[in-house]
């Protein structure tokens, strides 16, 4: 065997036991109680082996809804996922109004190839779904592995209307792809905003007031509604508020084929953090935004009681400058700010961290959060998210003694701040293997620019919460419609 890992606790999304790990190639070929020693052997005594993390919800080297580009390309964003014990991303391709799906892939295959040190996919951001795109670029973009697209209920320049929703989901059901869905009430917003902006509240705080729980909660409710119409899967990403939890809860009860999502930021950070003197605030300024503590509790529940299947870092990288998150300086209103803050690098630390080690979550459920659920969602499992003989040896070995305190200068993105600057955490990945290359060691990148490869994935197949089915009235709509 080229590699082994011994005497470490091995964790996946099921089990937990002491054992070795034998690695040929670019792939595992061997689990057992006890392996001779290999080529190269680490030894993970005191230490988890787990699989390596996939992030199935980041923004890298791409023009968001607003027009800005991200302040992270293949090379920063994958060395910082990688820094973070992720080895699998799957960030957008996206597409904007008056530009084709298929112009868009080629450009982000051209963005990430020369550049990734990690493997990575490509969601679809569908900015402009018309007819031709409906009918034959995106069973294309389907065929080339580009198996979920993300669609936007806000943004001006991305938001859908229903009607395109539907005509969507549609395809998506009939080709085996999966709904990804920004949920948040456009209008509600830009009313709010708009009197909030003339009244003179334009500080980055009043970003979380304008995008209110309520916005939130009323399209993810309508999502599910238009999902039950047609008995089409989608995952709603990002969730950030109780009121949206509880809805998607609810439709999970019924046995609705919905799925969630949520992210670092809603269980660390509050809305409190945008509230600092001046435009500061901007650097904790995301959509949905940042709640209080009590949608905090929340998000923890649904991550124990499995309302969310995956947990992503939705890295939205902007610089805090003119080119992005204040671009008219000390004068920025809310309105004008890049939305998004990194994150791809803290995701797995924290939910070690204060999941884990604070017996919120068992290691297990970790391990399915952070990786397994992803690949099995977005149609790479078992290749990826698991360890298991005939995976890609994708590992990171965590130490659960090493603790942090967060200071940007310890981060490999490009975004120059964190959020997360000054906190405290626990449990962090030493050893990071992709494909059998050690990419990451101690404070070392081994890996090349490059080296991480295209990931063409398979049909989703999704994870419920419970046992998923098709309403009975969408299964007698999609026999009067297909036939
Ligand atoms: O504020 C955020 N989340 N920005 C990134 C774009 C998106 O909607 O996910
Ligand atoms: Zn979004
Ligand atoms: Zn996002």
């Amino acid at each position: 065997m080229d590699l082994t890992i011994r005497n470490g606790t091995l964790a996946t999304a099921t089990e937990t036991m002491r054992c070795d790990i034998g690695v040929s190639g670019e792939k595992i070929v061997a689990i057992a109680e006890r392996l001779p020693v290999g080529k190269r052997d680490i030894d993970a005594e005191g230490r988890y082996v787990l699989p390596g993390g996939i992030d199935s919800h980041c923004h890298i080297e791409q023009l968001s809804g607003m027009g800005i580009m991200s302040a992270d390309d293949f090379y920063s964003g994958t060395v910082s996922a990688a820094f973070g014990g992720t080895t699998t991303i799957v960030p957008f391709a996206a597409q904007h109004r008056g530009t084709s799906v298929t112009t868009t892939v080629a450009d982000y295959h051209e963005r990430a190839r020369t550049k990734a040190v990690v493997d990575y996919g490509f969601h679809l951001i569908i900015g402009d779904p018309t007819e031709k795109v409906l009918s034959d670029e995106l069973p294309a973009a389907i065929r080339g592995g580009i198996t979920s697209f993300k669609v936007y209920m806000t943004y001006p320049k991305w938001r859908l209307e229903d009607y395109q929703l539907l005509e969507i989901m549609s395809v998506a059901e009939r080709e085996g792809a999966l709904v990804m869905v920004h949920a948040e009430n456009d209008d509600m917003i830009r009313w709010l905003a708009k009197r909030l902006i003339e009244r003179g509240h334009g500080a980055p705080r009043f970003h979380g007031v304008a995008h209110s729980p309520l916005a939130e909660a009323e399209a993810t409710n309508r999502i599910i509604m238009l999902s039950r119409l047609l008995g089409a899967p989608v995952l709603i990403v990002h969730v950030s508020s109780p009121e949206a939890t509880n809805t998607i809860r609810a439709a999970q009860t019924l046995g609705a084929r919905i799925y969630a999502e949520t992210c670092p930021q809603y269980l660390v950070l509050s809305a409190q953090d945008m509230d600092k003197p001046g435009v500061e605030g901007a650097k904790w300024c995301c959509s949905p935004p940042l709640r209080d503590k009590a949608a905090q509790q929340a998000i923890w529940s649904g991550l124990a009681n499995g309302t969310f299947q995956v947990y992503s870092s939705d890295h939205a990288p902007y610089k805090f400058d003119k080119t992005a998150k204040i671009p008219r300086g000390g004068e920025t209103t809310f309105k004008e700010m890049a939305n998004g803050i990194p994150g791809i690098e803290m995701r797995l630390p924290i939910l070690f961290s204060e999941g884990v080690l604070k017996k919120r979550l068992t290691i297990n459920q970790f391990v399915a959060l952070g990786a397994t659920n992803h690949a099995r969602m977005y149609g790479l499992y078992p290749r990826k998210g698991t360890i298991a003989i005939g995976s890609d040896a994708d590992i990171a070995i965590w130490n659960p003694e090493i603790e942090k305190r967060i200071d940007y200068s310890m981060m490999h993105d490009a975004v120059g701040y964190t959020p997360y600057e000054g906190h405290v955490y626990r449990g962090w990945p030493e050893i990071v293997l992709s494909r059998g290359r050690v990419v990451v060691e101690g404070k070392d990148l081994k890996a090349a620019r490059g080296s991480g490869q295209y990931l063409a994935r398979g049909v989703p197949a999704p994870v419920a919460a419970g046992p998923a089915m098709i309403d009975g009235p969408a299964r007698k709509l999609k026999e009067l419609i297909n036939g």
